[in-house]
């Protein structure tokens, strides 16, 4: 088994999302949460952008202890010595250097060209190295930088000590074939690409976010980029509980992560309301929905044997157990189900009785609850004594 390396993001990129800013206080403990969940890495933020950034990135290094503590810089020399100086505690220092490589980024943004920008990604990647040997350089856009181009920036900023090189689809514009194909392009023309672990950083803004991190670890990504709840820029980047556990479930692909897939939903839980920022109840893994059957259809099916419609076991990502929950759309079973787990056992009679009732109320409302089951079965009993 490859073990992936997870950079988690969520305080640096993740946090970067209008009204998900946090405190040195929130920060630090979401910084020791992430260590016990796993990673191997945490961006803790970008210490030139705030003086309160600087602070929650210095106070992270004094508490956290074996993982790697990443601060984010331009490829701009007083912002790789600010970003030093705030690693100053930290046991195992990261700097996260680079600039835009896609014609976008150096003819729109710096009004530049290309010999120019491959100066200064050399040079910032010297300028770092001064301070730590763990450097990673991004090339950002490397999603739509040429792919002839990106292989000499990528091979000139390992040659003076970029230790990991980050090839992010900032833009969230490739499909997975091409940021697979990608990274099989920059193990292949790169010579001396055995010298640093390539990463994935990619953004969700066609939804492919998490697909095309898979597609750049099958090709020979050694790191993925990610956060908690797939937070970050825009429509997001990508999200590592997704990632964990594709990683998990598919163990034919031969990768190994070393994150503990039961704290994922309370960490989730944990990132949801420190950032104050709900999770879509169908967000995979995480969402208040990732459990719940409630067609007629696939209740029938996992009352008879979970394996029928549920992947992944609750318990397995820390999820409270699997919910039949009750609609129009539910069957038969599911409804005697309810009424077991609510004490009240009733024979097949009684159920298509019961039914019939229940699907008026069901018509009415969105969810059948507990108290209006007590109430049906209550007048159902009552009835039934009646008669006898
Ligand atoms: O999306 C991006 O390109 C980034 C870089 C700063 C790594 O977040
Ligand atoms: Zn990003």
């Amino acid at each position: 088994m490859k073990k992936v390396t997870i950079f988690d993001t969520t305080l640096r990129d993740g946090e970067q999302v209008p009204g998900c800013k946090l405190n040195t206080g929130e920060k630090i403990d979401l910084a020791l949460n992430l260590e016990e969940l796993g990673v191997d890495v945490i961006e803790a933020g970008f210490p030139i952008s705030s003086p309160g950034d600087f602070k929650s990135v210095e106070e992270i290094c004094r508490v956290v202890k074996n993982t790697v503590i990443c601060a984010l810089s331009r490829a701009v020399k007083k912002d790789i010595e600010v970003a030093a100086q705030s690693l100053k505690y930290a046991n195992r220092p990261r700097i996260h250097t680079g600039i835009g490589t896609s014609d976008f980024h150096i003819k729109g943004k710096f009004k530049s060209d290309r010999e120019e920008i491959l100066r200064r990604a050399i040079q910032c990647v010297k300028w770092a190295r001064n301070f730590t040997d763990d450097v990673e350089f991004y090339a950002e856009d490397a999603g739509r930088t040429d792919n002839d181009y990106l292989a000499r920036v990528i091979e000139e900023v390992i040659k003076v000590g970029a230790t990991t090189v980050n090839i992010p689809d900032t833009t969230g514009y490739c499909l997975p074939h091409q940021y697979g194909d990608k990274i099989a392009y920059l193990k292949n023309h790169v010579t001396n690409i055995d010298r640093a672990v390539i990463s994935c950083h990619c953004h969700n803004d066609l939804g492919l976010a998490t697909a095309n991190s898979i597609a750049g670890m099958i090709s020979g990504a050694g790191q993925i980029e990610c956060t908690i709840n797939g937070l970050g820029e825009r429509a997001g980047n990508t999200s590592l509980e997704e990632v964990v556990m594709i990683i998990r479930q598919h163990k034919h692909l031969g990768f190994t992560t070393n994150v503990k897939s039961q704290m994922l939903n309370p960490i989730s839980h944990l990132v949801s309301d420190t950032m104050r920022m709900p999770v879509q109840p169908n967000k995979a893994i995480v969402g208040s929905n990732a459990f719940s059957h409630s067609s007629g259809i696939h209740q029938d099916g996992f009352l008879k044997d979970s394996l029928t419609y549920e992947i992944i076991n609750p318990m397995d990502v820390g999820a409270d157990s699997s919910k039949i929950v009750l609609t129009a759309r539910s069957g038969r079973s599911a409804l005697a189900y309810r009424f077991q787990k609510l004490g009240f056992s009733f024979d097949r009679n009684d159920i298509d009785t019961l039914y019939e009732k229940f699907l008026l109320v069901a018509d009415l409302k969105k969810e059948v609850l507990d108290t209006d089951l007590n109430e049906m079965a209550v007048s159902h009993k009552k009835k039934e004594s009646a008669v006898a």
